[in-house]
């Protein structure tokens, strides 16, 4: 079973969005492993954007994720690393297509509500660096046979 890390970034949580993007991952059949509220120190936000330092939008884009709270959560599920970024849809919010997160709700390109982990082992990588294993839940899902 896959993981992915999902953040949802301060412009998801200051616009009272968290439950909306929540529901549409839970209805797709993902399902929750870990959820908590972070403040991100301007530390954890450049390791977690390490590989796009020295980019023109380096700056800015940690000054966003440090702005205010994000909401950190691990969602698994049959290739739930595609399944979240499918759902977020592209990055630049004007061109991500109705249906997406990202496309109902974003017309920017840095202020984009939601993160996903671009591959299982980034996925690894990230929710290592967002969560002890202790924060982690493993849990028998009693529809599981239903939902594949
Ligand atoms: P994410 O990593 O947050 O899931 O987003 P992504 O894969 O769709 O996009 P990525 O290229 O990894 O960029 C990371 C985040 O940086 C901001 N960004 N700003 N101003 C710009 O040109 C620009 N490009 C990217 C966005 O917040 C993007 O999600
Ligand atoms: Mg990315």
């Amino acid at each position: 079973m896959q993981r992915t890390l999902i953040l949802l970034k301060p412009d998801g949580v200051q616009r009272r969005l968290v439950g909306t993007i929540i529901e549409r991952l839970e209805r797709k059949g993902l399902r929750l492993a870990g959820l908590k509220m972070v403040q991100a120190t301007p530390e954890l936000a450049a390791r977690h954007y390490a590989v796009h330092q020295g980019k023109p939008f380096y700056d800015s884009l940690l000054q966003f994720l440090t702005s205010g709270p994000t909401v950190a959560m691990v969602w698994e599920g049959r290739e739930a690393v595609a399944v979240a970024r499918a759902l977020m849809g592209p990055t630049d919010g004007t061109k991500a297509p109705p249906g997406t997160i990202r496309g109902d709700f974003a017309l920017s390109v840095q202020n984009n509500l939601i993160h996903g982990s671009d591959s299982p082992e980034t996925a690894a990588a990230e929710i290592a660096l967002w969560f002890r294993p202790d924060e982690l839940v493993e849990y028998q899902p009693v529809d599981a046979g239903w939902i594949g």
